[in-house]
């Protein structure tokens, strides 16, 4: 796989170079200003990342902004694919994230070359791609999709239309069964979502019998078969905080309950457990890495940042650039803006 992070120099400022009282929050808003940068942050970032976040969305919203940006710097507060995303779309920008390894277990179980592979077993099928692929995986698909908008970009196919769909399996199952299309499904799992337990959710809801269960569709059947409301993070967000409801259980990764907490101060919100009974599982381990030290000196040293070489790029935003013109929805405008 192409490598598209360039870390920081040996000439780079590390934390340990730093003075120990030193305001690293007053360094972000100083360098904010001096390189008229924008910090775009995933709901799944850590609350004092999402605080000072100048917009926070899901991979859709995310790639939109990315796009529309006039600041010279994108500090990308989430994931590789997310930040490459943002290069392909804005390759005039400097776009860093935090922590170089913050990658997705979705990217790296789908390598392109067996990708491809796989794709020319199927020469009369269209090819989509999850965005939670690496940018050599985007350029080899016709068209990207987000969990926000892939069911509204398959219902624009004719319902013949024969389809590939990588790299996430329980997703593709849920849009094969929600669209109703014939689809070759690449085996990928979300190592977060594929963790919620169907025997510990029923216990869990036997106990909380007024709970409402809001799903995100990297879940595997088992758990959204039980689901009120299936959506992408942005529309889990919203759905429970406009629905009535003292008590709601949440499949998806745990730091989404920061904005729902702060939208709706009153209800109370419970991770879907794991295997063990606990929430644990629902920790993002990529997502975990990027803190606000390390997007401080990612602001301050340019790096780690993204680059593309340009033939890969030319070739990923054909399809990114279809996903954003089929996605039906007008720019979101109830996404954070903190
Ligand atoms: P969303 O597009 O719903 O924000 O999901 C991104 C993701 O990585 C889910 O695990
Ligand atoms: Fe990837 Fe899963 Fe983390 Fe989302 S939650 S970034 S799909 S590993």
């Amino acid at each position: 796989m192409i490598n598209t992070i360039v870390e920081a120099g040996g000439e780079a400022v590390t934390m340990n170079s730093l003075d120990p009282f030193f305001d690293i929050e007053e360094g972000i808003a100083r360098l904010r200003q001096e390189k008229n940068a924008i910090i775009l942050a995933h709901y799944y970032q850590a609350p004092e990342i999402q605080d000072i976040a100048d917009f926070i969305g899901d991979s859709l919203d995310l790639s939109r902004k990315a796009a529309e940006t006039d600041a010279n710097m994108i500090v990308f507060c989430g994931v590789k694919f997310m930040a490459e995303c943002a290069k392909i779309l804005s390759p005039e920008k400097i776009v860093v994230l935090p922590d170089s390894e913050a990658g997705c277990s979705l990217e790296d179980s789908c390598k392109p070359d067996d990708f491809r592979k796989f794709r020319d077993k199927f020469p009369d099928h269209i090819v989509l791609s999850y965005i939670n692929s690496s940018a050599e995986v985007k350029a080899l698909s016709d068209i990207i999709v987000t969990s926000s908008n892939a069911k509204a970009i398959i219902d624009q196919f004719p319902i013949d239309q024969k389809i590939i769909f990588g790299p996430d399996r329980h997703l593709g199952a849920y849009l094969a069964k929600e669209t109703g299309r014939n689809m070759e499904i690449w085996p990928g799992t979300c190592v977060v979502h594929e963790q919620f337990n169907e025997r510990e959710l029923i216990k869990l809801m036997v106990n909380h019998p007024n709970a409402t269960l809001a799903a995100h569709p990297e879940c595997p059947e088992s758990i959204l078969k039980h689901a009120d409301h299936i959506g992408s993070t942005r529309s889990i967000l919203e759905y429970v905080t406009r629905t009535d409801g003292d008590e709601f259980i949440i499949a998806t990764e745990q730091q989404i309950i920061h904005q729902m907490q702060l939208a709706s101060p009153d209800k109370t919100f419970i991770t879907a457990p794991g295997a063990d009974g606990t929430c644990n599982c629902a920790n993002c381990p990529f997502m975990a890495l990027n803190d606000i030290e390390k997007l401080y000196l990612a602001m301050l040293n340019e790096a780690p940042h993204i680059e593309i070489p340009e033939d890969l790029r030319i070739a990923a935003l054909a399809p990114l650039q279809k996903m954003i013109e089929f996605s039906p929805l007008a720019p979101n405008k109830n996404s954070t803006a903190a």
